[in-house]
Formats: C-alpha cells, sequence, structure tokens
C-alpha cells in the first residue's frame, strides 16, 4: 500500500448538455455507495456549462464526488473572450481542474508556458490541478518516451516550491492511447509514472515525490481498470469515454476500490 488515496476523474469532454449531465449524476447518485467512495475519492469533469447544474444536483442530495473542470484561463478575469477564469470555478466549489490535457495542448496550441501558468492560476485558487502529460506515438516509436515526460514535466512545475508541487497530481494520458481502444499496458503505464514520479523527486524531492498522486488515462474501461490499478505507482484514472454513463463509470470505480481493500 502506498498511502496514496486514488482518485478517479470522468472527463466528459464535449459530452452531455445541462439536462444529460442531471440524469447521469442523479443515476450515478442513486448507484454509488458509501462503501464504494471508503477508499476512493471520485471527481467529476462535466463541460462548463453544466458546472452549476451539477454542483447543485452534488450538494442538494449529498453524493460523495467532487466537482472539476476540464480547462481554464490563467488570468482571474480579463478581455478574453470565450475563456473561463479559475476565480469563476473556485466560486462554484470547483475542487480539481485538468490542466493541459493532450487536446488542449494540440488543437488549441496550448504550450508548456501556458501549462504553467495555468497551473499556478489553479493553485492560487487552492483548487487541484490535474496536470496531463503524455507523449505521441510518434515519440514513443522513436523512445522519445521519457524525454517528453521529463520536458512536459519539469515545465510545468518549474519555479514551484516542493511544498506547492505536493498539492499538484499529474496524469499520464499518451496520445495514442486515448479514445482508441488501445490503452497502454499496466507495466507500460507503471514505469512511465515511475518516471514522471522520479522527475517530481528531482526537483521537489524523494519525500513529495512519495506523496503524489499520479493518474493513468486513455481507454480505461471496466476490464482493464482494475489491472491499471494494482500496479504500485499508479494512484487513479482519469477516464473519457466509460465516464459518460453512471454503471460504466461506477464499475470502474468499484474495481478500482477493489485493489485497495487487500
Ligand atoms: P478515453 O478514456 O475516452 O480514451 O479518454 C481519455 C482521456 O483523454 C481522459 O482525459
Amino acid at each position: 500500500m502506498s498511502g496514496r488515496r486514488p482518485l478517479i476523474s470522468g472527463n466528459w469532454k464535449m459530452h452531455h448538455d445541462h439536462l444529460e449531465a442531471l440524469h447521469m449524476v442523479r443515476d450515478l447518485g442513486l448507484r454509488l455507495k458509501t462503501d464504494d467512495v471508503a477508499l476512493v475519492d471520485v471527481s467529476l469533469h462535466p463541460p462548463f456549462t453544466d458546472l452549476r447544474t451539477v454542483q447543485t444536483l452534488v450538494e442538494k442530495e449529498g453524493i460523495p464526488v467532487s466537482l472539476g473542470a476540464q480547462h481554464c484561463s490563467d488570468e482571474d478575469a480579463g478581455a478574453r473572450t470565450g475563456e473561463i477564469s479559475p476565480h469563476m470555478l473556485a466560486r462554484l466549489g470547483t475542487a480539481y481542474v485538468i490542466v493541459g490535457h493532450s487536446e488542449r495542448r494540440t488543437m488549441f496550441a496550448m504550450s508548456d508556458i501556458t501549462v504553467a501558468a495555468t497551473l499556478k492560476a489553479v493553485l492560487r485558487h487552492e483548487m487541484t490541478p490535474i496536470v496531463c502529460v503524455g507523449e505521441t506515438e510518434e515519440e514513443r516509436m522513436a523512445s522519445h518516451t521519457e524525454a517528453r515526460l521529463e520536458e512536459q514535466v519539469l515545465a510545468a512545475v518549474e519555479g514551484l516550491s516542493p511544498e506547492v508541487i505536493g498539492r499538484v497530481v499529474f496524469a499520464y494520458e499518451p496520445l495514442w492511447a486515448i479514445g482508441t481502444g488501445q490503452a497502454a499496458t499496466p507495466v507500460d503505464a507503471e514505469d512511465a509514472c515511475v518516471f514522471i514520479r522520479s522527475m517530481v523527486g528531482k526537483v521537489a524531492g524523494g519525500p513529495v515525490a512519495a506523496t503524489i498522486r499520479i493518474q493513468y488515462g486513455g481507454s480505461v474501461q471496466a476490464e482493464n481498470a482494475g489491472e491499471l490499478m494494482a500496479e504500485p505507482d499508479i494512484d487513479g484514472l482519469l477516464v473519457g469515454g466509460a465516464s459518460l454513463q453512471a454503471a460504466s463509470f461506477l464499475d470502474i470505480i468499484r474495481a478500482c476500490g477493489a485493489c485497495y481493500r487487500f
């Protein structure tokens, strides 16, 4: 046992309008038992337009999940048409914010510099950033996985104190595994998480590296969740497609909880 409490996060991406969100979270709330979350933290990351609806429902019904966002601006306010500020998310009771998801990096040109600035903005508002790192298929084939991970991890936490770095969650999401049905093998995912932890150790020291949580993401399903979570350095899962339905997401939460019961 690592002593790190696993975090299972559902990234809905651009799916579910606020009414569909209401149905999904209500369904999840009815199915979720106290026992399911006794040893596991769960966060939901709906689109911005659903956040208020999900927040209200979760609070009213006492559903034991945390509110998460998928992205935010690195500024608190200003002339930034279309952006959402971390201050606004914090006011809604958002606990976690995904920072630098590969879809933001590739489709919206989010650079390592913007990732680092966004990470700082999220921390400034006392929320927990989930920083995504991962290599492309080409980088993997060229044996550049570790070089890419090192670059992304070090750029994200540059200038932060070890104490602050200890508040960051990392997610290893290889791009070739996202939405493809081809998840990393548990051994490959574990190796990458061990490497990410060693990079954190390099800048923040061994004790901090030993406490931070590192998730795996990319084609996680109920069928592979247990074997991934059984690896000692994988402390949670960042789930896309399989988090959209209450039943499949709950199966993943339970598979994860089961690993931590023996
Ligand atoms: P899938 O689980 O749909 O592969 O998505 C992974 C992901 O990108 C989560 O952030």
